[in-house]
């Protein structure tokens, strides 16, 4: 795992962008995985601004996503595959074929979870997968105690998550889901290129334990630590608990 400090959640996403960028002039159709939240958005904002400059052609990459919430109508702005159509797919000026998520509105769940898994695996595998952390070290929404082997499936969200994302929700907790569907843990593992981006205080003790600690499921994000290209992008505030 390598570790990269930067001064300021703008100065990371300028360096993941451009680490995108790469490998887009590299591999034009990479699979690019997504995340959603707050931390990614200057990452997109910076990967929109290469493409609107020529800096690079992102025409064919492709677009897959983290995970997604159950339960909420489709076209509800605050699903991730709203989300992800807004921050990233149509910045990027690609069209809705060039992406793919798991379907939080299916009947049959696990059958959309299998179906997610499968997917991926058709589509050549993801390149990069970009990831957020938890206040209590999760990735995608594998929360503590998730198996380091999971596959694509359902999960309850914290009580602690769902009031990390009510902010999303015109702060109100009440409408946030209690369900989502996620990329596993060992879903996540096949990416090629893991890269993590993780700013602010809040974020400090999840990557002390993420970086430093033991490769534990309490600490879904230690799972990092088994991958051999995994990338840790920490601002200052998100690195002051490190040794
Ligand atoms: C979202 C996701 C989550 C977030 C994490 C951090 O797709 O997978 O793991 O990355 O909850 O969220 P923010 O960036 O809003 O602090």
């Amino acid at each position: 795992m390598e570790v990269v400090i930067v001064p300021d959640a703008k100065a990371g996403g300028e360096l993941i962008a451009e680490a995108m960028a790469a490998l887009v002039r590299r591999k034009p159709d990479a699979l690019l995985g997504v995340a959603t939240g707050s931390t990614p958005l200057p990452i997109y904002e910076a990967l929109a601004a290469k493409v609107a400059s020529g800096a690079v052609d992102a025409s064919r990459a492709r677009i897959c996503q983290l995970d997604e919430y159950v339960g909420l109508p489709a076209g509800h702005p605050e699903s991730y595959r709203s989300v992800v159509l807004r921050e990233v797919v149509e910045p990027l000026g690609l069209d809705e074929n060039s992406f793919m998520g798991p379907d939080g509105t299916a009947k049959d769940v696990q059958a959309a979870c299998e179906a997610y898994d499968k997917a991926l695996a058709a589509a050549g595998g993801v390149d990069l997968q970009l990831l957020g952390i938890g206040t209590d070290g999760h990735i995608g929404f594998n929360e503590p105690c998730s198996s380091l082997a999971s596959r694509t499936r359902i999960k309850t969200l914290t009580e602690q998550t769902r009031v990390d994302n009510a902010r999303f929700f015109d702060g109100d907790i009440e409408q946030v889901p209690h369900h989502v569907i996620t990329q596993g843990i060992g879903t996540i593992l096949e990416a090629r290129h893991l890269v993590l981006l993780a700013t602010g205080e809040g974020k400090a003790d999840a990557v002390a334990a993420t970086v430093e600690g033991p490769v534990a499921a309490v600490v879904p994000a230690s799972a990092l630590q088994l991958h051999p290209h995994a990338t840790v992008v920490v601002d200052e505030a998100a690195a002051s608990k490190l040794k």
